[in-house]
């Protein structure tokens, strides 16, 4: 019998076909549907949410695009530091189990063109969108440079593979361990380079990796439009200060209160509107609402900070307002 595909921005049931380690303290998962249907397909740097035990819900990039239609396959840190999702999953979550996942989205996608030249930087755990974009390069042709961070060669997942791998001759992979020799640590002013049109650099890692390479790569003059990147998650904000301000919608005139102790995406949720969350900490992209009047208070760090300049959307999850109304695309 035919497999059918199965539509998108639907949540699935998946089992867990396998659970593996992959380097210190990283579990793997391949995830295959209940139904027997076809998984949707995905490009390079899509991540899918997986509601983990205790009604949380994470987000979690796909690597491994050459299994897409059967089973995805995702990297998760065990990290005692984080909020709690991945210590539940790597524990409690084995083989044979059953979660459920949404389809994949893609805030991080490829924007080079099969001549431009792509430098790739993953930090941590980091590795899982960036390897999968160096297989989709590879695929393609397309040349590029891989550099990746870690604090030993115990903890990094997918080191032989990617130094075994023949990506072409033109695409090069180098491993930094922050506990290796001085010669090979990373020199993020030369690996970045000088700016080109041909040139994209994609990273994604822990904040501090993030901001490294990204400020590195501005005072090198690279053009904002050139450099993409996905947080893992936001450090906290200071809350403190805040204070009411109103949604007005603009379709029907409506004006919701957002108390000083509540999100804006919750009170439009309280209020029976439907809005697309995820990760609720301004990092992924879903919830993003149209700005017609007034001034938000940028919180994310989704938006470059030419799109908070302009003013025109916001993360409802965790961006305010400077004014006291902002009306919303609703
Ligand atoms: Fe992720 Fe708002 S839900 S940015």
């Amino acid at each position: 019998m035919e497999n059918n595909p199965i539509s998108t921005n639907a949540l699935l049931q998946v089992q867990i076909a396998a659970k593996t380690w992959l380097a210190d303290d990283i579990a793997g998962f391949e995830l295959v549907p209940l139904s027997g249907d076809e998984l949707p397909t995905f490009e390079a740097g899509a991540h899918i949410d997986v509601h983990v035990p205790g009604d949380l819900v994470r987000q979690y990039s796909l690597y491994d695009p050459a299994g897409l239609q059967s089973s995805y396959r995702i990297g998760v840190l065990r990290d005692p530091q984080s909020r709690g999702g991945s210590v539940k999953l790597v524990d409690s979550v084995h083989a044979g189990d059953v979660l459920t996942i949404s389809t994949p989205r893609n805030h991080f996608a490829l924007h080079s063109g099969q001549s431009d030249q792509s430098i790739l930087f993953a930090g941590g755990i980091g590795i899982t969108p960036i390897l999968c974009m160096a297989q989709q390069l590879a695929r393609a042709g397309s040349a590029f440079e891989l550099h990746y961070c870690g604090r030993s060669l115990s903890r990094m997942a997918f080191v032989e593979r990617l130094q075994t791998a023949h990506f072409g001759e033109e695409s090069q992979v180098h491993v930094h361990a922050d506990d290796g020799v001085p010669e090979q640590q990373l020199d993020a002013r030369s690996a970045i380079g000088a700016p080109s049109s041909d040139k994209h650099l994609y990273v994604c890692g822990p904040n501090g990796f993030l901001s490294h390479i990204l400020q590195t790569a501005r005072e090198l003059g690279w053009d904002e439009g050139h450099l993409h990147r996905e947080y893992f998650g936001a450090a906290p904000i200071e809350t403190a200060g805040d204070g009411p301000f109103e949604i007005e919608i603009h379709r029907s005139g409506e004006v919701i209160v957002v108390a000083a102790d509540q999100s804006a995406a919750h009170a439009l949720l309280d209020a029976g509107f439907s809005l697309p969350l995820s990760c609720e900490q301004g990092v992924c992209g879903t919830c993003r609402t149209d700005v017609l009047a007034g001034l938000p208070d940028h919180r994310d760090l989704y938006l470059t900070d030419e799109e908070q300049t302009r003013n025109d959307c916001f993360m409802p999850c965790c961006s305010r307002a400077k004014t006291s109304r902002l009306v919303l695309d609703l």
